[in-house]
Formats: C-alpha cells, structure tokens, sequence
C-alpha cells in the first residue's frame, strides 16, 4: 500500500481489521481504533497549537499524529524544522498522493527544510519493479510535486538509489536492528529478501536524514499504514543515542511502573515528614507501599528493589545514562552536569537539573562529541480516499480513481460515473436530503475541489444534507472542477519539465534490470 491516500489492489486480506501493514491490503475502517490501539493521537488535541493550520488539517482529513507540538512549536518560534515524504514509484501519481504532495508543500511555505524522496529501492526490492518502469514512474511524481508548488531550490528532491548519506545512516541504523524484531514488525520471515530488508533500513534513513545536519523536529505526512516504519524510525532514533535521559528516586534503576510506585511513596512520605531531605529512606517506602497499595502488578518488585535499598535516602534526581557514548563523550558529560551530582560507572546523576535541561545537555554534548543526537521524527496521518466506485480506492483499478495523468476529459467522466451517497429517487433526496458523509463525490469536494475555500466545502456538505442538491448537478460540478483541475495541472507538469532537467536529480539510472 503506498502512504498515498490510496490502496493498492492487494489480495483481499484482512479488511475489516486495523491491522497497519504497509504492503499489505488492509484499509482502515476504524480510526479510532488506531488511537486505542497504536498510540496514534487524534489531530484535533493539536490543531489549535497550529498556526493557520491547512485545509486537510482543518476539515480532519489529517486526522491523527504522533507527537507533532516539537513540529508545531517550532514552527511557531520561528525554528528550525524539517519535513520528508517519500514515494514509492510504481504508478502515476494519483489524487492520493496529492494529499502527501500538499502536505510537503505547506510545511515547506512554513518555514520547513522540505524533503521529498523517491523510494526506487523499495520499489524494486519490495514490488519487483524494473529500473526502466522505476525509471518512468519517478519522473512523473517529481513533476506533479514541482507543478503543486514544491520549490525545489529551498527544499530537496532526491532517489534512495543515488542518495550515498541515506545509505550510509542506514547503514549505521542497521546495527541497530535486527531480523527478528523486523520479522515481528513487518510480518518478515526466513524467506524475506534481504533487499527488501535493506529497503526498511532506507526507509529509516530517510526519516532520519533531514536530522543529519543537526537534529530538529521533523514531521513526516504519510497514510497510517505507514506507522508501522514510525515506530520503529521513533525507536532507532533513540538507540543511536549516546544518552539516556530518565528519572531516578535512589542509586537503582527502576522500570516505568515501578518509578510511578516509588514516586507515590516518595510524595506521600516527603509531605509527611518534618525534614524530607533527611528523612525519607528506601525501607520506609517498601513499608508504605505494603500497607498503602494493593499487591498487585510492578508492586511487589518494586518493594523488594526497596526493601533492598534499606537505609539508602530516597531523592529524586535525572539520571543520564551512557548507551553508546564514547569514553571522551561521556567524560565530558561528567564535566557538563553543573551542580550536586554523583557519577557511577554507567550513569550521572544530577540533583539539580531538570527532566528537558538535561536532555538538552545530553543532545549538546553528544552532538559536539560527534553523535547524531536525533529528535524522535514525527508523523502525521491523513486519511484514504474511497474509491470512486465505492470500497477502497485501488491504483490498479482505474476507475476507482483519478491519476494526475488523467485526460481531463476522462477525469470529468470518471467523477460523473462515481457512486454517490445519494437517494435513489430525487424525490427522496429532496425529502431526506443525501449522505455526504458516505459520498465519495463529496470527498472529492472537501479533498481537493474546494482548495482553501471551507466556505464552499460546507455549502455543498449542507446543501446536500438538507436535500438542496441533487447529484446529478453536483456531479456535474465537481466532474468540471476536476477537468479544470486536471488541465491546470497538466499544464504545470510541463512546465515544471525545464525545472526538473536543471535539478541535480538522476532520471536515468544506469542499473541493470
Ligand atoms: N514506504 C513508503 C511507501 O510505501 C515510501 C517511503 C520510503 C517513505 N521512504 C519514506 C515514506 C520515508 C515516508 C518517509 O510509499
Ligand atoms: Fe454526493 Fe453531491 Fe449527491 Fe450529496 S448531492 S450525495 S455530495 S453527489
């Protein structure tokens, strides 16, 4: 499945669950399954954090994220920041990939380093695609991302094939990762390719590279079958890391539910007491724990991990931890940490700084100390487009959608045969009025045809609703807008041709078949 606002044809496999496979052939009938789930967060807690959010983000089709307020924040403060797509090139670019287009382009106009990536070794690793088709394929996205307004001489175009850096970080990456977590994660097994592995670990680098120079945040616009590769890109970026930044209460570590128990007792017992500097100690917690809370779950570890801690004085402080740091790095680290602290053989602990102090400090000394000290990259979800003839919308069935290659006058047809969700009579439409939401046509509306005119989108969502518009007008409507779209379009293409030949962008690869 491309992150393109579309499915391919797939196999019929699973349609009903949520599972997120990104060359599979699930779509995704339950968003909010994918909150419950994967941990994806709904768009709209940061919407109003946004600055003069786009028209996707407005009228929810961007429905979901991960961790986008550094994005967002950034943007506001006039930071730096970057954003990256990439795109499979094993067809025309279609309406689908529009969305992402779209969304590469408003990060940039904000302000955003923007990447753009065509990702040939994917498709021929994981599709099977010939370098000549590959070949074809990519200069056709390059030109509709250029003839959408990408500006190519701020941001940047580039092949997974040609990109040295990127196959260099996944190199490094690759060390980080091994066969059975990516079996676990992709459904790999022993009869995987390792190309295709290898095309994961580009993808990883990829998301990473705009962070090569120094790290920023970095949103990366795909469809949700893509956050399968976020999750592993967010947990790579964190085990390239010199440092670990964690929350401690005493010279043991403790695992995130145990940190929470000791963090109750601590509390709990430092209000109490008339000296808590001096007075709150290891016993004295595993005691309250015992009488205080039930005996259940990271309870009973963290009693004993207590219980051996007996008089050793509970404080709470931010413990680095050295993961990759070179011994010069860590050294200086120890230097760094102004103010009460105690270094162990492992860690640092630091009685003064705060949790985001000292994750700055460790970012700063790692990156002088030569450490890529990635920020964990971000995403944002959009969602697929029905199908012009109803179910998913498929690259492989062309009436089910529209490619940016499309004849206008087979764009305008296309839109007039859509199914619709209107009544089966005018007279009950007029009665009941029709069912946008469950109307592919009205995506097209609120997708593409209404541009940044909300206005416009909610007419035709209440007209329809309230029985006003009848289909065969609205189709109508939209099937010239599309024309017209298409034309415009196709127009920018060719124009964006001259621009495309100056760029430094390989069209030809001289690989064999
Ligand atoms: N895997 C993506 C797809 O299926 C393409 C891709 C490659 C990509 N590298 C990326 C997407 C980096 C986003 C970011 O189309
Ligand atoms: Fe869809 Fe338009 Fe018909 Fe409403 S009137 S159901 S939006 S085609």
């Amino acid at each position: 499945m491309a992150d393109d606002g579309t499915h391919e044809s797939g196999d019929g496999g699973a349609v009903n669950d949520v599972a997120l496979d990104p060359w599979g052939s699930s779509t995704v009938d339950d968003y909010r399954k994918l909150f419950e789930e994967f941990g994806i967060e709904s768009f709209d807690d940061v919407l109003p954090r946004v600055p003069s959010p786009h028209y996707l983000m407005r009228r929810g089709v961007i429905f979901g994220h991960r961790d986008y307020r550094p994005v967002a924040e950034a943007m506001l403060e006039g930071e730096p920041f970057a954003t990256l797509s990439g795109f499979m090139p094993t067809g025309d670019p279609h309406i689908g990939h529009k969305l992402v287009f779209d969304e590469l382009i408003w990060h940039q106009k904000q302000g955003a380093d923007a990447y753009g990536l065509i990702a040939d070794m994917e498709a021929h690793a994981a599709r099977g695609l010939s370098w000549d088709e590959i070949d074809e394929h990519t200069e056709s996205y390059l030109l509709s991302l250029l003839a959408l307004g990408f500006d190519p001489e701020e941001g940047t175009l580039y092949r997974q094939s040609t990109n040295r850096d990127v196959q260099d970080l996944a190199f490094e990456l690759g060390t980080k990762a091994n066969a059975s977590e990516l079996g676990a994660i992709y459904d790999f097994d022993g009869e995987t390719e390792v190309s295709y592995m290898q095309s994961v670990v580009t993808q990883m680098a990829d998301i990473l590279y705009p962070q090569l120079g120094e790290p920023k945040p970095t949103v990366i616009p795909v469809g949700p079958d893509q956050d399968p590769h976020m999750r592993l890109a967010r947990d790579l970026a964190g085990r390239m890391r010199y440092f670990g930044v964690t929350e401690a209460y005493a010279s043991f570590e403790l695992g995130d539910d145990e940190r929470e128990l000791v963090a109750d007792a601590y509390e709990a017992l430092a209000a109490e007491a008339d000296d808590p500097e001096s007075g709150v100690r290891c016993h004295d917690a595993a005691e309250w724990l015992r009488s205080e809370r039930p005996p259940v779950g990271p309870l009973e570890s963290a009693i004993e991990t207590l219980d051996a801690g007996g008089k050793e004085p509970l404080r709470p402080r931010v413990r680095f931890l050295n993961r990759n740091a070179t011994d010069e790095a860590f050294e200086a680290l120890i230097e760094a940490v102004e103010g009460e602290k105690r270094v162990y053989e492992g860690h640092i602990d630091s009685f003064e700084l705060s949790r985001s102090e000292a994750e700055e400090l460790a970012r700063a000394v790692e990156t002088d100390y030569g450490g890529y000290g990635f920020l964990p990259p971000s995403s944002i979800y959009h969602r697929f487009m029905t199908g012009l003839t109803g179910g998913k919308m498929s690259s492989s069935v062309p009436a089910s959608h529209i490619s940016l290659l499309d004849d206008p006058e087979d764009g305008y047809e296309k839109v007039k045969s859509a199914t619709t969700g209107g009544r089966e009579t005018a007279e009950k439409q007029r009665e009941l009025g029709g069912e946008p939401d469950e109307c592919p046509v009205y995506e097209l509306y609120a997708y593409l045809l209404s541009g940044d005119d909300d206005e416009f989108a909610t007419r035709v969502y209440e007209e329809c609703a309230g029985g006003e518009r009848l289909c065969g007008g609205c189709k109508e409507q939209a099937a010239e807008l599309m024309a017209g779209f298409l034309e415009e379009h196709q127009e920018k293409r060719e124009e964006a041709k001259e621009v495309l030949d100056g760029l430094d962008v390989d069209l030809e690869s001289d690989r064999r078949q």
